[in-house]
């Protein structure tokens, strides 16, 4: 893993779509057994946006994707390739990627989901930024998609808290002249923890059974203190090192993305790494946890914003279920 070389990939447009239907923690007090004051000072989340039924994965990345392409100015015909992260997909296959792909009718592209947690949506911007990196695509649309709420138990306090469901998109195409470009990329993984964020049911290790449902196991469940500790301990060295490693201080980076799972994680990972936090982009208060669709979503409002200035360096880092996490560094 490192700095990429070859051709040089830019962002070149962006997109987000979050439903309409909005849950706040004083709608989730009246199911379980939490408070507004608990819920915002633990995570820092005050509402989430929740599919309405019927409303699939493959809807709202369709969305994202749209207003991706149009603020590239880029065809559905123009893309080689579609990259959807989730871990919300509509069906285990086909995947949400060659549903996109078809929806949007991106005839010469190839389609494929990423699943790797939380973690999925930047390793989808590397396997992209990779992609043009080597020639073999020009054009990618990638997107992060989830809705998670048909896969949570709302009974289950420490869970049904955090997730949100919405989408958000890039296009990715090769730099021109003075554009912006991914510099590096570090992706790992540990798997020993793989038991500590788990969706159980329904597939190889247990199928579909009465047992299973009455187990509970067709939910997301979380070993949420174990995960706080862990990304507590790893992200920040592990941050800062790939800074280094990228031959850049970690104080050059003038954006910080977080994946946003808890606003005290970001906030101390922050604090760890010396970074000032009007540095840090937050805006898990309005979404909630959206898995792998948070980075794109933080960047798309920030992009909004128009705060961004030439050169100045993006850091997006995810952490979630395998465990993994990864960090990508664009310089804009
Ligand atoms: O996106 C993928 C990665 N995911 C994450 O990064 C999530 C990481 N984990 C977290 O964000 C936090 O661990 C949680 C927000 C899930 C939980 O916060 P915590 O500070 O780790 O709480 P805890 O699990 O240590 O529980 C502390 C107390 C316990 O009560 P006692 O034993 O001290 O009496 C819990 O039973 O808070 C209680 N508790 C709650 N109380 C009210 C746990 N959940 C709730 C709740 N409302 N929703």
């Amino acid at each position: 893993m490192g700095v990429f070389s070859g051709v040089p990939a830019s962002i070149m447009g962006t997109g987000m779509y979050v439903p309409k239907k909005v849950i706040t923690n004083e709608d989730i007090s009246k199911m379980v057994d939490t408070s507004d004051e608990w819920i915002r000072e633990r995570t820092g989340i005050l509402r989430r946006h929740l599919a309405e039924k019927g409303e699939l994965t493959s809807d709202v990345a369709e969305k994202a994707a749209r207003e991706a392409l149009e603020d590239a100015g880029v065809t559905p015909e123009d893309l080689d390739m579609v990259i959807v992260a989730t871990n919300s997909p509509d069906t285990i296959f086909p995947g949400v990627a060659p549903k996109v792909q078809g929806m949007l009718g991106a005839n010469r592209a190839g389609a494929f989901d990423v699943q790797s947690g939380c973690t999925g949506g930047v390793y989808a911007m590397a396997m992209a930024a990779s992609g043009i990196a080597s020639g073999i695509w020009k054009k990618v649309l990638v997107i992060g998609a989830e809705v998670l709420s048909p896969l949570v138990d709302w009974t289950d306090r420490n869970t049904c808290i955090l997730f949100g469901d919405g989408a958000g998109a890039m296009v990715l195409g090769a730099a021109e002249e003075g554009g912006g470009r991914f510099i590096s990329t570090e992706l790992r993984s540990d798997g020993e923890k793989h038991d500590q964020i788990t969706f159980r049911g329904g597939l190889v290790e247990n199928p579909a059974s009465q047992e299973t449902v009455e187990k509970g196991l067709h939910y997301v469940e979380m070993k949420g203190n174990e995960v706080f500790r862990f990304v507590n301990r790893i992200i920040p060295p592990f941050l800062r090192q790939f800074c280094l490693n990228s031959g850049i201080e970690p104080e050059a980076i003038e954006w910080w993305f977080f994946h946003q799972a808890n606003q005290r994680i970001i906030e101390r990972a922050a604090e760890r790494l010396g970074i000032q936090p009007e540095k840090v982009i937050i805006n898990i208060d309005e979404y909630g946890n959206t898995s792998a669709a948070s980075v794109f979503i933080a960047l798309y409002e920030f992009l909004r914003e128009d705060r961004v200035k030439k050169g100045d360096r993006l850091l997006f880092t995810a952490f979630g279920a395998g465990m993994t996490y990864g960090g990508i560094i664009y310089e804009a």
